[in-house]
């Protein structure tokens, strides 16, 4: 049986986070990095686990597979946020589970903003985002969204939805997803 788990990224979690990349979907990839990535690069792997005061990320795993990854970073105020789901794991809110645990830590940074970069082919996710933003542009080919960092985390579910499939689950409790991973 797996558990599913969203937890803070480490180094120790390279070689999953390049797998989990590279096994994305092209249209997935596309809508996450604006540019194929194939398999990604030492150097593409470290800046996605990067985690210090202006960083941070986290992944989602089953087991000891990864499934998804968030990382924020500090830009220009604000908490510059992406995020991917493996393809065969999406719509069963471990996006929103991942965004919530990036917020959060972003919020503890100090930050009150979060800033997307949406492509533009990903028009539900734009309209959704786009609702009652700060800012919402369209330009050089993203929609750049800036928003409170609140309006998302409040949004947040208690607890990240329970897959059915592909294998039985049990979800960690939510309040302990957020527990920092000991040194
Ligand atoms: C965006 C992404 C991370 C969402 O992850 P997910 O695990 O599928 O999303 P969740 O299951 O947590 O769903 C979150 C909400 O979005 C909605 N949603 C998810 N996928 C959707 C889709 N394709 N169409 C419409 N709504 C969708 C869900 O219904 C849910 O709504 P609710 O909160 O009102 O119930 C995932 O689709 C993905 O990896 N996309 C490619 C990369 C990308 O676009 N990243 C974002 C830009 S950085």
């Amino acid at each position: 049986m797996n558990e599913i788990q969203v937890r803070q990224a480490g180094p120790a979690d390279a070689d999953e986070v390049r797998r989990l990349v590279a096994e994305l979907t092209p249209a997935t990839a596309h809508l996450r990095f604006f540019t194929g990535v194939g398999t990604p690069t030492a150097g593409f792997v470290a800046a996605l686990l990067r985690r210090d005061e202006t960083h941070g990320a986290w992944v989602c795993a089953s087991g000891n597979r990864l499934v998804g990854h968030v990382s924020w970073a500090y830009d220009s105020g604000a908490a510059e946020v992406g995020v991917v789901v493996a393809d065969a794991w999406q719509r069963r809110g471990l996006g929103r589970s991942l965004v919530a645990a990036a917020l959060d830590e972003a919020a503890r940074a100090g930050l009150t903003d979060v800033r997307l970069h949406v492509h533009p082919e990903n028009g539900w996710l734009a309209r959704r985002l786009s609702r009652g933003a700060t800012t919402a542009v369209l330009a050089d080919g993203m929609v750049t969204v800036t928003r409170p960092l609140a309006d998302l985390l409040a949004s947040a579910p208690a607890t990240p939805a329970v897959p059915s499939d592909p294998s039985p689950l049990i979800m960690q409790e939510w309040g302990s997803w957020l527990a920092p991973v000991p040194a």
